[in-house]
Parts: structure tokens; sequence; C-alpha cells
């Protein structure tokens, strides 16, 4: 029987079934299953429908598309679930089945939108610590059991929502991080099996988090308001359907509890003796409990949060426990992640025990802790007694890979000690592995740099007094991200914190949610390759995965930006800004690195105008494409007069000035062959090493391939020498490090006032690893179109790359003998390919044992960059050539 084809992997706005959107026209997508060899769609029906009656059938819609496509219908309306299903005609002509029924569920839906009989509370504890958890509870009686209820809840803060004794999710550090002051998220839960007839108690644990915790090196906290105030509603609908409402208000009450204090970057301080298990039930008689304190703030969006939140995604077991001090025990964890960790121990009473955390060891076999700056990371745990007892922190979280216990009477057992790996959630889509177990951990590392990173803001490092979402690293970053993970919907929110953090200026700061706004009125943002992160990161999630969307709720913004640009240079020349090159190491001090600055600014302007251009053509804005284009022109011939001279030597004579000139697109034809040949005397004076920072790093590999110079690319990722990928790599890196000398044999730990070991910026070499090397690159948005073009090397006998694309997996995976080179592809469902086999000619090549010529999904192409390739149908195929 042929398996017929049908629609899998429904989802709306990059999402399963999500609940509480705020979406008016949310997005459908779906993939095609059907494994017959150019398997594809012709034209597609979509049909929601609310309460059993349809509110939108789009009929039959001649189209291909399948990725976000958006509703048409009638306005949708608040708190209510939508079925929708599809189905679509096939290559054949003939139309699928209907799809499974998925829903998603409209929260408020306006941003204002008033929250019935809910007000801010908060409650002043004037004897605790400032920093201590909050307890808040109101029990109220229900005449019935209702039929539906969902709980609408957020925070000045971040806070864990309770209901009768449990509590509700499993997602951790919510609301998460937005400028409160522009933007709240919000969170919606179906409490509908938690609540019952009789009496009921809703509650939530309140701590500082990032709205009033210690954030960024400034010693300082409460940087949006020092006091956390919760905002909560229940929308219960009963069985006869009537609809009412509770929510908080001055009738809560609270006190404090076993969380003595709490702070992101400082760490817990829990005394369980304190714990009332019963805090938020109807038995519990909050006798001595405080009145919650009605707040009132200026107005603020509350958006809904359907997107990505954080929670636990992993738990790792230690591998080793030593004590290289008396009383001290280390657990090694074998990787160094990020979240916090659940300690099951049993000690007298009143046992204090402290926890400590660390990327690295000292040479003692001491948690390291230096690199920590003024960030405590500390929790201490005091002891009930008396059994068993477990311990998960849960209003802070830490960058490690070593825990210390002090504190105990007696050693612990190995397995007193879990890591919870913490980040926001994100489909993982990509693998890429090779024969060189190096470049595998190289991988790894940087995958895990992306999981350590990715909670709530693309942040520069989880572990010292900064977190922040620096936009430099996010930029040169998300190219790999979007292979390794979905992070559409995680650059969707973080895009809004970039346009929150916008200064009047129209330059996108440097950080997102902004901080050094208020911190440092003379800074003004702007700065090149960082705030430029506003247009590339939008521009990428649309390559990546087809969102016009992001470019559209981007483009005024983005459009300002432009006009920041053009005002602040002098003609045409960006002024110096701030970063320069990153850390580069070509220079001789400091971390500007010794690209010219301007240089630098005025390449990315080039880059941002072509990109702005684009975009105002996609987006149908045929004037402002052309007023962009010109502005590009400009930029260019500005670039050229100012910083090439004829010969095609660049100012600085850096390897960062030519990948920029080169990578960006910025040289006349004629010159790039001399500039290409300056590059290699640039890697030449360095010993055939790398010499690039944050800008310049990106770029080598793909540069190098683009030009014909795959084999040096290649030669740079061997380097396992200072500096170069693999020199952490040979030094027992779990993660990408800030610096390529974070630690070196001879003289140990890099400068302390910067020093991370979970920096994901270096990893932006993901992307070529996937391209390149595995041989899968998008040719169209969303990869509708797809590049698989492996350029293997010597050095390696196999490599495989797969990703599940929005269309379905994508797969490139060869292998090499001393004679032939087998190369397995898969093209997913209505898309197609152009297949670059690494062979100087087709003739000798056959697919799937026979002549290529002889199988009906593939095709003769024109040639691409000047080698012989194909068009392959959807389909798999096993190639075999002459190696
Ligand atoms: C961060 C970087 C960031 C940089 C800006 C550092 O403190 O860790 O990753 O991009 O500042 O210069």
């Amino acid at each position: 029987m042929p398996t017929l084809p049908r629609l899998t992997d429904l989802r709306c706005e990059h999402l399963v079934n999500p609940l509480g959107l705020d979406e008016a026209a949310p997005r459908f997508s779906w993939k095609l299953a059907d494994p017959r060899t150019g398997a594809a769609q012709i034209a597609y029906q979509i049909e929601v429908s609310a309460a059993n009656a349809v509110v939108w059938d789009s009929r039959r819609i001649d189209a291909d598309t399948s990725v976000l496509i958006p509703y048409a219908g009638p306005a949708l309306q608040p708190h209510t679930r939508y079925h929708w299903r599809a189905r679509i005609w096939d290559h054949t002509g003939v139309v699928t089945a209907w799809s499974e029924t998925a829903w998603f569920e409209t929260g408020f839906l306006s941003a204002n939108a008033p929250w019935p009989k809910a007000t801010w509370i908060g409650l002043s504890l004037p004897s605790a610590d400032p920093q201590s958890v909050r307890h808040l509870c109101k029990t109220f009686r229900l005449p019935s059991a209702p039929r539906e209820v969902r709980l609408y809840i957020t925070a000045r803060g971040i806070f864990e929502p309770h209901l009768n004794g449990e509590r509700i999710g499993c997602d951790v550090l919510t609301p998460g991080w937005t400028d409160y002051r522009h933007r709240i998220e919000y969170l919606t839960h179906d409490v509908t099996a938690q609540l019952h007839a009789g009496e009921n108690t809703l509650g939530a644990l309140l701590a500082d988090g990032w709205y009033a915790g210690y954030l960024t090196w400034s010693k300082t906290r409460g940087h949006y308001g020092k006091e956390t105030a919760l905002l909560a509603t229940l929308r219960i609908v009963d069985a006869d359907g009537t609809v009412h409402w509770i929510g908080t208000d001055s009738s809560w009450r609270g006190a404090s509890g076993p969380f003595l204090s709490a702070d992101l970057y400082n760490g817990e301080n829990f005394d369980a003796r304190l714990d009332a298990r019963d805090w938020c039930t109807p038995a519990s008689s909050s006798k001595g409990w405080k009145s919650a304190r009605v707040l009132t703030f200026p107005s603020v969006a509350l958006t809904a949060k359907a997107f990505g939140r954080v929670r636990t995604i992993e738990e790792l077991k230690p591998v080793a426990l030593t004590q290289p001090a008396k009383g001290r025990h280390v657990f090694d964890l074998a990787q160094n992640m990020v979240g916090v960790i659940r300690l099951r121990i049993r000690a007298p009473r009143g046992t204090r025990i402290t926890i400590r955390y660390a990327e690295m060891l000292q040479a003692d076999g001491t948690p390291y802790t230096e690199n920590l700056r003024s960030a405590k990371c500390t929790d201490t745990y005091v002891c009930r007694g008396g059994g068993l007892e477990t311990y998960e922190p849960r209003f802070t979280f830490h960058g490690f890979r070593y825990v210390e216990l002090s504190g105990l009477k007696t050693k612990p057992r190995l397995d007193a000690v879990t890591g919870l790996v913490w980040h926001t959630e994100m489909t993982p889509t990509g693998t890429f592995t090779t024969s060189n177990p190096q470049v595998n951990q190289l991988q790894s590392n940087i995958r895990w740099g992306q999981r350590g990173n990715f909670l709530e803001a693309p942040t520069d490092c989880p572990q010292r007094d900064e977190r922040l979402g620096w936009t430099g690293d996010a930029q040169v970053f998300i190219p790999t991200a979007a292979f390794n993970y979905d992070v559409a919907p995680f650059f969707r929110k973080w895009t809004r914190d970039l346009v929150d953090g916008q200064y009047e200026t129209g330059a996108y700061p440097d950080v997102a949610p902004d901080l050094l706004k208020q911190l440092y009125p003379e800074v003004q943002g702007g700065n090149a390759a960082w705030a430029d992160a506003g247009i590339i990161c939008p521009w990428v999630i649309y390559q990546k995965y087809g969102d016009v969307r992001i470019l559209e709720e981007n483009y005024p913004a983005m459009a300002r930006y432009i006009a920041h640009q053009e005002k602040t240079a002098v003609n045409h020349i960006r002024p110096d800004t701030y970063y320069g090159d990153w850390l580069a190491p070509d220079a001789s001090e400091g971390g500007w690195g010794a690209t010219p600055s301007d240089l630098i600014g005025t390449a990315y302007f080039g880059r941002t105008t072509g990109i702005m251009a684009e975009i105002a053509r996609l987006l149908g804005r045929a004037a402002d494409a052309k007023r962009f284009d010109k502005l590009h022109t400009k930029v260019v011939a500005a670039f050229n007069r100012h910083f090439v001279t004829k010969d095609a030597r660049l100012a600085g004579d850096t390897q960062t000035a030519y990948l920029l000139a080169l990578g960006f697109d910025l040289l006349p034809e004629k010159l790039r062959p001399d500039a290409v040949a300056h590059l290699d005397r640039a890697f030449g004076r360095r010993r055939h090493h790398l010499s690039t920072g944050f800008v310049g790093t990106p770029l080598l590999c793909p540069v190098l391939s683009r030009f014909g110079r795959t084999d040096f690319a290649y030669k740079l990722l061997f380097h396992d020498d200072y500096p170069s990928w693999l020199f952490p790599v040979k030094n027992g890196a779990t993660t990408m490090w800030e610096r390529w000398n974070s630690w070196t044999p001879d003289k140990g730990f890099g400068d302390v006032g910067m020093n991370s070991f979970n920096h994901y910026a270096y990893g932006a070499i993901g992307e070529w690893l996937y391209s390149t090397v595995g041989g899968i690159s998008e040719l169209a948005p969303g990869f509708k179109r797809i590049l698989l073009r492996p350029q293997p090397h010597e050095k390696l006998t196999h490599a495989a790359a797969t990703l599940e694309s929005p269309y379905g997996k994508i797969s490139s995976a060869w292998k090499r003998t001393r004679s032939t080179f087998t190369w397995t592809v898969i093209v997913p469902p209505n898309t197609t390919a152009t297949a670059v086999p690494p062979a100087a000619s087709l003739d000798a090549v056959k697919a799937n044992d026979k002549p290529w010529s002889a199988h009906a999904g593939i095709r003769a192409a024109d040639a691409f960059d000047s080698r012989p390739a194909l068009t392959l149908l959807p389909g798999r195929y096993t190639f075999i050539m002459p190696a």
C-alpha cells in the first residue's frame, strides 16, 4: 500500500497549539509527509472554526505556500479557542484528506485591554530582606465546578504561580525579561482541572528577577523599580456558560517565607525550616499574613508570551566528586551549562550548606570565580532535617560546570547534585557531525553556548554581573543559531526588545532590553556591528524561516535607524563608534582590535542599506527601495574612496578589513582578486592564523570559501594552537570562550575583567560548518529552494548535516573512501534543491546506482558558481562519484 500524503507538524505562529496568542492574524504552517519523488503542493485550503462553527474557510487557493499563511477571516475574539485544519492538492492534482485538527487560543488580543477584577498588588515587608521572595495568595469559593478556567498572570519581577497547593506549569523566571517600562509579557495557563467546587486558593511566589534585582556591573538593583508586583486574573466559565473573573486586589494576603533572598546574579538563600508547604491551600491559616498593597504604575503594554518560555530542558549527572580543600566538595558535571541544580541531601536540621558555582577550576582544584566579577552566584540552603530533602533554586540562575558544596559534616554522595539545564524553549532543528572528534566537540560547544545564552534574550554570557542582550554578539551568531534551533519566536520577541530600546535619534541600543541608556546618558547607541542587529536579525529570520511579518513589524524602526546613520555619517562615512572588531588579537592593547572603526561602521552602513533596499522591495515599498539603493551606492562609493587604495589595499590592512569589504560586496569586481591576495598576506603575517574579533570572525570561512579558498578555511578550522577554534577544544572547553585565550597552558586565565567561558560569538563559524562542510544552505527564504553543496576536505572521511526546515528535514551526508565519494541527500516535499556534487564533471556521477540522468527526480541545471549542478525534486538520493 503506498503511504498517502498527509499534512504533519501543524503550527500556528511557529508553535504547536499555542495558548494565549495576541496575534490579530495568526499564521499557519504545515509540512507535507509524502515519500514520493517530486512530492509538492499546488494548492491549499485552510478552515478555522470556533465552537463548532466555521469562521473562516480560505477555499482552494492555488499556491504552493505552506509556511506562515496568515488568517484572513473575521476579527478574532479574545479568550477564544479556534480549531483549524488544512488540506492540500498535491503535484498530481489530487486533494489530501484533511489534516488533524490543531488549535490556537487567543488571549486579551490587545496590549491595552483592561484585566477584569485585577489590579497590580505588592507586599511591603519592612523587616525582611528587600530581596526576600513574597508569597501572595487568596482563597475563594466556587459554587460549582467550572467548565473552563484560564489564569492570565504576569509580574514586575519573576513569579511562580500556585493553585491549591500545586505549582502551575513548569516555566521558570516568568514573565521573563522585557523593558518593563514599555512592555510586559503575560502568561496564560489552562487551570480548569485544578479548580473545583468549594474553596480554592490561588497564589504566587514573587521575586526580584530582572525587574528589581541586580543587573549590569553597576552593583545596583531596582533598575525598573524596587518593589515587585503581581497582576493576575482567573477567567472562570461556569457550567452554564456565565463568565466571571477573580483577580489580584487588596483582599490578597502575603508573607515572606523560606526564600530569605533571591537574586539572578547573587543567588538564593533558602531556609527549609521556614517552608510551609501548604501555604497556597485553603487549609493554610495565613495567620499573621499582611494585606497586599494595591499599586499603581504608568500604563504599559501587556502582550502575550505565547513564544518560548524558560524551563528545565535537560538534567546532567555529575561525573566526579573531589575534595580539594577541607569541607569543600566539588562536583564536576562535565559540561559548562546554565541553570540551577537539584540538591538531594540528608543532614541535621539547621545545617547551612553553601553552594558555589564555577565554570573552571583553579590549579588547586577549587572553583575559579574571579570571572564572575561582582555576581556572587552563591546559593545557601539551611536544612529542615529529619530525612532526605530536595532543593532546587528557582529565582536565580548560574553558569557553571562545577558545583561546590560546603558546610556539610560528612561527604555527600555523587548523586547529591543534578544539573538542571535551563533555557528558552526552542525546537532543536540541526545536527552536524564529522569524522573529526575535535570538530564535533566544537559543534557541541557552539550548541551549548547557544543553550546557555538563549535565555529570554540572546545574552553575551550567563555567569558574571552582565548577562545582557548584547546586540553585536547576537547579530554575528544568528545565522548559526538558526541552524541549531528554531529561533524564529525567540528573535521575534527580542527584536521587539530592540525596538523598545531604540533611541529617539533612531539609534538602536547596544543591549536589548536596554539598560545602558539610563546608566550612561552619554552613551548614544548606534554602534557599528552592534546596533546593526536591528536590521540584520529580522533579515536573517526572514531568510531562514520565510517570516515576512518580522520584517513588516520592524520596518519603521529599521528605517529610522538608516535615517540616523545617514544623519551621523560625514560624507557617507560613519564616524568612529565604540566597539571596533571587539577582542581581536591584532591590536597591541585594549579590546578594540586594529581594524579602523570607521571602516567597520561604513562597511556595515553599506550592508544595512543594501538589506533595506531588498526589504523595501519585498514589502512593496518601491519608492523606499529606490532611495535605499541610491544611498547604498553612495555609501559603497564612499567606502572605496576612503578606505581602499587603487591596488585594493584596505585601511588598517587587517584580516577583518578585507573580510568586511569582500563579504559585504563593497569592492568593485576587478579589485576583488587583489583584495583576496592581500587577505592572504594578512594571514601570512600571522603564521597563517586568524587575528579577528567579533566582527571579522563570522566572515572568515564564508568569505574564504566564496573566493575559492575553502582549503585555507579548513586550515584555519584545523589549527589547534592559539588563536584558533580548536585551541579551547584541545584545552578541554565544553562551550565557546569569550577570548581566544581565555585560558592558556602557559599563562593560565585571561584578563579577569572580562573572561567568560560561555560566550557564543566565535561560534558563528557554525553556519559555515553546516553550509560548506555539511552542505546545506538556503537559496530562497525558508529553504523553499535549497543549495546542497558540500565542499569536503581530505582530512575528513565523512560529514553530515541535517536541518528540520519549515518544509521538513533536509539532509546532506557524505563519506569518502580512497576511490569513492558517496553523498546521500534528502530534499523535503514542496521544495527544490540545487545540488552541486564535489566533482569536476557530472559524467561519472551516479544517483541511486544509475546514471543521474536516468532518475526521474533529477534534472540538469545551470552551472552554480561555475560548478556543474543538478536540480533535485523532493526525494532521497544517494550519489556516488569518484573521490
Ligand atoms: C560583552 C560582549 C559585548 C561587549 C561590547 C562585553 O562586556 O561581554 O560580548 O559585545 O561587551 O563591547
